[in-house]
């Protein structure tokens, strides 16, 4: 984000500029170690979930987690991926899907994973699960908010209705449980 910034923002040659920390205080994750996570966080997106599987590497969580990463070309953008695939290795990370937009002709995107592994992400979800995301807020997590709920309405066999109801009530605003840190 930062290169927006001094193109757009600053004087050619500002010596200084001032920086500060934004404190989360709900992109968190759960306080029950027990609870399992799935992240969606392509391009920059990323960042928050390396630091979220240290962390729960570090507090021994036994929850289970679920990573969906996107970007290019997984030859030159596969960040910090020798680490996510290292996690995965020594059962830290327990799913682990990459979309890939530009290495074939069709572009895949996250959300592509998630349909293609939609049973699954539903009884993660219905077992308790947060669900994360972070990146893009203009394309992306529009959606995969749309992906969730389709998601909710075919394996939940809810109405189109009832599965905006509980995407957009009950995970986000009563239970709290999808989290997301967009920009
Ligand atoms: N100004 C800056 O310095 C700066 C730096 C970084 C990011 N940003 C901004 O931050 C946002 C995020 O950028 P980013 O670098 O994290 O990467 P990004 O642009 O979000 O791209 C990451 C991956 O998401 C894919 N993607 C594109 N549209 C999508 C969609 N509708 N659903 C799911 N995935 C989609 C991209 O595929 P394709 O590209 O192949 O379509 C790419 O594979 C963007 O708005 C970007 O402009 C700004």
């Amino acid at each position: 984000m930062a290169s927006g910034f001094f193109a757009d923002h600053t004087d050619l040659f500002a010596k200084n500029i001032p920086v500060y920390v934004q404190e989360s205080r709900s992109f968190r994750l759960p306080k029950d170690n027990t609870t399992d996570i799935i992240m969606v966080g392509p391009g920059t997106g990323i960042a928050p979930f390396r630091a979220f599987l240290e962390q729960r590497a570090l507090d021994g969580a036994t929850g289970r987690n679920w990573l969906c990463f996107g970007e290019q070309h997984r030859a030159t953008d596969f960040l910090y991926g020798d680490e996510f695939l290292a996690f995965q290795t020594q059962g830290k990370l327990h799913r682990l899907d990459l979309a890939f937009s530009r290495d074939q002709a069709q572009k895949i995107y996250v959300q592509h994973r998630m349909l293609e592994n939609a049973m699954e992400l539903w009884s993660w979800m219905q077992n308790g699960a947060y669900f994360y995301v972070c990146g893009d807020a203009k394309r992306m997590a529009k959606d995969v908010h749309q992906t969730l709920i389709s998601i909710a309405q075919n394996e939940g066999g809810m109405s189109p209705e009832a599965a905006a109801e509980h995407v957009n009530t009950t995970l986000m605003r009563t239970e709290r449980r999808y989290l997301r840190d967009v920009y």
